[in-house]
């Protein structure tokens, strides 16, 4: 493809180091669409005529069901998916593939190869990411009403629902499909026709090959559109901050699953056994999607350092893009679908999660916020008194609740009877009627939100 200036073919290791066929003809697709739709460009500007656009165009049919059956042979010696679809069609159509290249450089079409790659991947994320938050919605209303306990530093805090825990994880996957959603309208215009850099003195129709594409419009300078690759490291970004998501509820379903806490039940679908202990069941998945933002974060510094000092414009640092965008868009997609999975699948159980919501004095602020509205009492009085009180319940081994009026009074006289009313979990969960908090009828609400815009 380049041969005209050389008298010597290249050395086996310079191949090795230089082919990028073994992971580019994952874009074959959309190298295809590109030249379909550069052809047929080149002939309504009349560069070339409409006889060799339709030859060509035909021919690079048959070269995208021959890579889709198997029946394609790619080439190391044909460095990249580009040279290779190139050398068949000329192959197949003759000398017209030829005029295929005409105001085109490989540093415009493999930009826009991977574009389209790359915002197919969006989709998919975007897709995937509105499945898991539908799946989170639906525990969330199966157990609106159900008692969990509330963390701060793994440290049993207040009582919360199961609902609100899960409708968490709701609002931060549907940041990450925002980022996708945000990324993607940034990242859909087209570099097509921006040549090798400078652009070309070929009467071309960039909104044409545009419009053909999908893409909103072309990009508007030429070195930056073959030397750009924002768009990849923003969908490696996105990826990096929705895999911590993932690895967080990941992290809470291992310890959730296990038998110390028994807060949940992952389905047998999503566990192992193991191969010496008969009794157990294990996370597996839930570890590995926990395992998988490493990976995931390291393609993102991999591109970072990549693209971090390269001159203008094209350099074949470049070349080195995708396979961490590969490898990062795999990882996403698969760990989304089986956290999808894992989470339509799984049962929260009751009991343990009201035990242990009412566990550790949970409800000492309700007690202290009852003491500021019913007693009047400035918030620091009542938290003096509350803390006496659960001293005074830690050492005799009860809970709040458990102590009688007398014990109380002896702390705080004006202390009575409706005290009790906000001791339990449900009264406390009850009570966190502001915006945004805990209480079932607010995260109801919510619910009724997400069902509705999820649609
Ligand atoms: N395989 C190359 C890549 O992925 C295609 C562009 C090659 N351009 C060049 N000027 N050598 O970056």
């Amino acid at each position: 493809m380049w041969g005209g200036r050389f008298s010597a073919g290249p050395d086996a290791i310079m191949e090795a180091i230089n082919a990028s066929i073994g992971y580019d003809q994952k874009m074959a697709r959309q190298d295809i669409e590109g030249s379909r739709a550069h052809a047929a460009m080149l002939a309504a500007r009349g560069i070339i005529s409409d006889s060799d656009a339709r030859a060509i165009r035909e021919g690079l049919l048959t070269v995208l069901s021959e890579i889709e059956t198997g029946a394609f042979e790619f080439s190391a010696a044909l460095e990249d998916i580009h040279m290779n679809v190139e050398a068949r069609l000329t192959a197949l159509v003759g000398p017209a593939a030829g005029r295929l290249h005409t105001a085109r450089s490989r540093n415009d079409q493999v930009a826009t190869d991977f574009r389209l790659w790359v915002r197919g991947q969006m989709d998919a994320a975007i897709e995937g990411l509105s499945a898991l938050m539908q799946a989170f919605v639906a525990q969330a209303e199966a157990g609106a009403d159900m008692v969990m306990p509330g963390f701060t530093h793994l440290q049993v805090a207040q009582p919360v629902t199961w609902g609100h825990h899960m409708m968490a994880y709701v609002e931060m996957f549907a940041r990450d499909r925002s980022r996708f959603i945000d990324a993607r309208a940034r990242m859909n215009e087209s570099p097509l026709g921006a040549a090798a850099l400078a652009g070309t003195s070929f009467p071309i129709d960039r909104e044409m090959t545009a419009d053909a594409l999908g893409f909103e419009r072309p990009m508007a300078n030429s070195l930056d559109a073959v030397s750009d690759r924002d768009f990849a490291l923003e969908f490696l970004a996105s990826c990096s901050i929705c895999a911590t998501h993932i690895s967080r509820i990941a992290e809470e379903l291992v310890i959730w699953s296990s038998a110390q806490f028994r807060f949940v039940t992952i389905s047998d679908r999503f566990s192992t056994g193991s191969s010496i202990m008969p009794q157990k069941k294990n996370p597996d998945a839930a570890e590995l999607l926990r395992a998988k933002v490493g990976r995931i974060n390291g393609s993102l510094i991999a591109l970072l350092t990549i693209m971090k000092g390269l001159p203008l414009a094209y350099s074949k640092d470049m070349q080195e893009d995708k396979e961490q965008v590969f490898d990062a868009a795999d990882s996403l997609m698969l760990s989304l679908a089986a956290l999808t999975g894992m989470v339509a699948d799984m049962r929260p159980n009751p009991a343990p999660l009201r035990l242990a919501a009412a566990s550790g004095f949970s409800t000492a602020t309700d007690l202290a916020d009852w003491l500021v509205r019913a007693l009047n009492m400035p918030f620091r009085d009542a938290h003096h008194v509350t803390g006496a009180l659960v001293k005074m319940a830690e050492d005799q081994g009860v809970d709040l609740h458990e102590l009688s009026l007398a014990q109380m009074q002896s702390v705080e006289p004006s202390i009575g009877e409706a005290v009790y009313e906000v001791l339990g979990v449900d009264n406390s969960v009850a009570s966190r009627t502001s915006y945004g908090g805990t209480a079932p009828a607010q995260v109801k609400a919510q619910i009724a939100r997400w069902r509705e815009s999820l649609k």
